[in-house]
């Protein structure tokens, strides 16, 4: 790779030192972007020896502090560059001085500045090249509804190509994420099984232990539905639901996710009310420590009525998923921390040896923490006695000796290679909006069910759910 530069803006803030930097050091480490540039760029006034100071000690925290590695990172950060400038077109300018040829920017930003951000690099010159190409990472959240997320549109596209905007959701940088792709169309024997006929319930959950953390600012403005749901859930849900893609084309696979979004029965004033759970954690213990209440919580609002839980039923109007009820939840301070589509099929009638039915077969592909596809199947016990048992199939997905790549490392080499197909489009990002405006403007009034942290969630969550279903424990 010769010439491909790397600028990420926010360069000194939390995600570059929390997760970009570890990301670029490890892709560099095992060769894959030994060519590659990298400059940081942000207001505060540093020296890039200051800079690559900071990134060393980073990656000490959040890579390991093995002296060996010591080394390798200090090789790392003596490639790092770095401009101090502010988000005015005339000061960016300086990195058209500097940095020459292709070049991916990455907005490391707080949402709110991401619009001017992109505009502002259009108009420093920095959007177009004759030599070679250039191209804009942003991180979610894309909006914070229909109308914001349109308004960043606009403005985005006042100076950037869509074609050229990649829209990052770790989530679908995640191995099991892309192996559920994978799995589902490369195998012969699931197709078939794939649909309404054999297939009762869908849920994906992804319940978390963390409670808020250092990110009071953001997340009190967000709240589990936009910072969970609308993105990372949304995404596992459409790739779970969507019909087989006639190629892997970015385009062709963007395309049928939207139209599984577009084909979601939508939530109205009336039925929001019966498909949507919300809930907010109070004081409890996680691994027998006492947690406080997310009101509680450094930088809360006393009276917040933000959502630490969301939980909402999606019905899909079209032939393969009618009647089939998929169900999204996910909580911060749960009892446990895990992200998981679990498929469950339909009953076999009268199977057992008493005459009875089977209980149901579930299909779980985990995502964390050991990702995994799990197999939940009935089997004869062991033994004289005629009597039968659940059993769990399980093929993990990690291989011994086979280094495993984080999402980011995953993402950042396909936007550094120009391969959108894990990154959303912003179609994608309006139907999500489209279907999740209604339930933001039902929890305008009223507040969150409270839940003890540690628990499973607020119990509201049970009333969303079809006759005879039931969510999974929290494990
Ligand atoms: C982020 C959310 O996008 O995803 C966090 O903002 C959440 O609140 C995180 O904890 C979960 O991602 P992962 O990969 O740690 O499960």
């Amino acid at each position: 790779m010769s010439d491909t530069n790397l600028v990420i803006l926010g360069a000194t803030g939390d995600l570059t030192q929390r997760l970009l930097m570890p990301a670029l050091y490890r892709l560099h480490q095992s060769g894959y972007t030994r060519d590659l540039k990298i400059t940081g760029y942000a207001i505060e006034d540093w020296s890039k020896e200051h800079f690559r100071d900071h990134i060393q000690e980073a990656l000490r925290t959040f890579v390991s502090d093995d002296k060996i590695e010591d080394k390798h990172q200090t090789e790392f950060c003596a490639g790092l560059d770095y401009i101090t400038g502010s988000l005015e077109a005339g000061q960016m300018k300086e990195i058209g001085r500097r940095v020459k040829g292709s070049i991916l920017f990455y907005l490391a930003l707080p949402p709110p500045l991401f619009g001017a951000a992109a505009v502002a690099l259009g108009e420093a010159g920095l959007a177009q090249t004759t030599e070679g190409w250039r191209r804009l990472v942003i991180e979610k959240p894309f909006g914070t509804d229909l109308a914001s997320a349109e308004m960043l549109r606009k403005q985005i596209h006042s100076q950037w190509a869509e074609e050229n905007v990649l829209r990052i959701d770790h989530f679908l940088g995640k191995e099991t994420t892309q192996n559920l792709m994978v799995f589902r169309f490369a195998n012969r024997f699931l197709e078939p099984l794939w649909n309404s006929a054999h297939i009762a319930q869908v849920q994906i959950s992804c319940p978390e232990t963390l409670g808020v953390e250092h990110r009071a600012a953001y997340y009190d403005h967000a709240g589990a539905l936009r910072d969970m749901l609308q993105n990372h859930l949304m995404q596992l849900f459409c790739l779970t639901a969507m019909e087989p893609p006639s190629s892997w084309d970015a385009e062709v696979l963007r395309d049928h996710k939207v139209e599984v979004l577009r084909a979601v029965v939508p939530f109205n004033e009336h039925t929001v009310c019966n498909r949507v759970a919300r809930g907010q954690y109070t004081a409890g213990s996680i691994d027998s420590k006492n947690v406080p209440a997310y009101r509680q919580e450094s930088g809360i609002p006393v009276n917040s009525n933000t959502e630490t839980f969301a939980a909402l039923r999606f019905e899909i109007n079209n032939w393969r998923w009618q009647g089939v009820p998929f169900y999204l939840r996910s909580g911060k301070r749960m009892a446990s921390d895990y992200s998981e589509i679990a498929i469950q099929f339909r009953q076999v009638p009268d199977a057992l040896p008493d005459g009875s039915a089977a209980p149901n077969n579930w299909m779980i592909f985990r995502l964390q923490p050991q990702e995994s596809l799990n197999l939940v199947a009935t089997a004869k016990k062991p033994g004289m006695e005629f009597a039968t048992h659940t059993v769990v199939l399980t093929a993990p997905y990690a291989q011994e000796g086979v280094r495993e790549f984080s999402a980011y490392e995953q993402l950042l080499m396909d936007a550094i290679n120009g391969n959108c197909s894990h990154f959303l489009r912003f179609d994608e990002v309006e139907w999500s909006w489209r279907l999740l405006d209604p339930v933001l403007h039902a929890w305008r009034t009223g507040s969150p069910e409270e839940y003890a942290s540690g628990s499973e969630g607020p119990p509201s969550q049970n009333q969303l759910l079809t006759a005879g279903h039931s969510w999974r424990p929290v494990q």
